[in-house]
């Protein structure tokens, strides 16, 4: 017969905890200054979609953490960290190297953060292939941030052609090697943790392998979005895989959070709920309005109006890119909304507050951002709407009129946007100018995009080509 001694009870009494479920489950600790996944409901990387408004408007719904737009190493690398004076805001700057109109006001913002309203709440995801340059580029950020993510997931060939993104998935050296080399300089030098996030891979064998090889390297969280690589955004997730994930995380005591058809706050913990994980993303829902992340129980989804106010403030406030701001608001309006068409034309943050009948309470914000950032509105004026000739613009609005899309080339286009398909997209590019016809102003936005991604691609590759020469 075992007799119960002292030095036994405590093995006893964990055996008996096992036999009932209740072992505590291994968790790696959490460096001081950064955050835990566990029980938390976040805000997606979105390139475009996931500037610092749409993160503000993210946090004041309730999301609990905001990832921030993967940002190319090479992007970040040679930047200038300033705090903004008018805003507060920390911004890191590099001096335009490409033909990008110098009058544009803040065109050399590479990276903003919030960093009282997105305090404790920041994840900073990085597009790499490269330890070093991974490194070189979290140390970059790290003291502002609560955390650092890598980007092994972007299918996109902007991505995946340099062997970022995705492309790492089928390099898990390369991974594995990022990830051991940013846990071994930035966690403890900064007291931040590091995570990854994946997509699935073919199997689910082959997914278990590369997840216990990703949790041995000392991360804190793995994001699994729910898709191979060569899914579309539109099909449905997957969660087969998902269960199992989530106990390999455990395992290691890794925090795993759900990515990919997450609606809002009540499915993110049914999710939790059903399939073990630690914690959930959203991504497109909260693209098209941020107030997803606000519980039922507390008023759940707001109308998209209230929702595009506190954006189109937030934006001003932050002084974020107009031609930013516009794109989001292509997300955030219904494409059936009367008011989509009418905000195509504006070019200032004054005819935005105006369209959107917002002018005495954003007017005098809209006017001095205008006039901070040289906007001018449809008419060529300055600033808000005050003093528009509005039969100029009545005018203006019905020529326009004339050259838009109709609803269903526009919903053709959103839909092709979401997906990623840039080659669409170029494919809607305007005809020769010797045909002499204008230009949909939808097709602008889109040309704009395209130009956006080829510019911080040809940011991100100066500095290897001038190492290269
Ligand atoms: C506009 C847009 C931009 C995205 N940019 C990134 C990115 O920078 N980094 C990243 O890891 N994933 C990015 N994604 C993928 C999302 O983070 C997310 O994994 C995907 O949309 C699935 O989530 P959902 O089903 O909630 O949309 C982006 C998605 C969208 C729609």
């Amino acid at each position: 017969m075992t007799s119960v001694t002292e030095e036994t009870v405590p093995a006893l009494a964990a055996t008996a905890a096992a036999a009932a479920g209740l072992t505590q489950q291994k968790r790696v600790p959490i460096p001081s200054r950064g955050v835990d996944y566990r029980g938390k409901v976040v805000l997606a990387p979105m390139v475009r979609s996931g500037e610092l408004p749409s993160r503000l408007l993210s946090l004041h719904y309730g999301a609990d953490l905001v990832w921030g737009p993967e940002t190319i190493d090479r992007a970040m690398i040679g930047t200038t960290r300033r705090i903004n004076p008018r805003t507060g805001c920390v911004e890191w700057t590099r001096v335009p190297t490409n033909n990008v109109k110098k009058e544009l006001y803040d065109e050399s913002v590479i990276y903003r953060i919030d960093p009282i309203r997105e305090a404790g709440r920041h994840i900073f995801q990085i597009g790499t292939s490269d330890p070093t340059r991974a490194v070189e580029c979290a140390k970059l950020v790290a003291a502002d941030v609560s955390g650092i993510d890598v980007n092994a997931g972007c299918p996109k060939p902007f991505s995946t052609h340099a062997g970022m993104g995705a492309a790492l998935l089928r390099t898990p050296d390369k991974l594995v090697s990022i990830l051991e080399a940013l846990c071994a300089e930035i966690k403890p030098a900064f007291d931040i943790g590091i995570s990854v996030k994946i997509r699935l891979l073919e199997t689910p064998a082959e997914t278990e392998t590369l997840v216990r090889r990703l949790c041995a390297t000392g991360i804190t969280g793995l994001t699994i979005h729910c898709r191979t690589t060569p899914m579309r955004p539109r099909e449905r997730a997957l969660r087969g895989q998902l269960r199992m994930i989530a106990d390999v995380c455990h395992e290691y005591g890794v925090a795993c959070v759900v990515n990919g058809d997450v609606e809002n706050r009540d499915h993110a913990f049914e999710l939790m709920a059903e399939y073990g994980t630690d914690g959930a993303m959203i991504a497109t829902c909260a693209e098209k309005n941020g107030s997803c992340f606000r519980a039922k129980a507390d008023g759940g989804l707001a109308p998209w109006e209230e929702a595009v106010a506190k954006y189109v403030k937030f934006a001003m406030e932050v002084e974020n890119k107009f031609h930013n701001t516009k794109f989001m608001l292509t997300q955030m309006v219904p494409g059936k909304s009367p008011k989509y068409k009418e905000l195509t034309p504006c070019k200032s943050y004054g005819k935005i507050v105006e369209v959107l009948g917002l002018t005495e309470e954003l007017g005098e914000l809209a006017k001095k951002t205008d006039e901070l950032m040289k906007l001018v509105s449809v008419d060529g004026q300055q600033g808000s709407s005050s003093g528009n000739d509005k039969s100029k613009v009545e005018k203006k609005t019905t020529e326009e009129k004339k050259d838009d899309l109709t609803n269903q080339q526009q919903e053709n286009l959103k839909r092709k946007r979401e997906d990623g398909d840039e080659e669409a997209e170029k494919q809607q590019a305007p005809p020769p100018p010797s045909k002499k016809i204008s230009i949909p102003a939808e097709v602008v936005e889109a040309v704009e995009a395209a130009v956006e991604q080829q510019q911080q691609q040809q940011q991100a590759e100066q500095p290897a080509a001038a190492a290269v020469a």
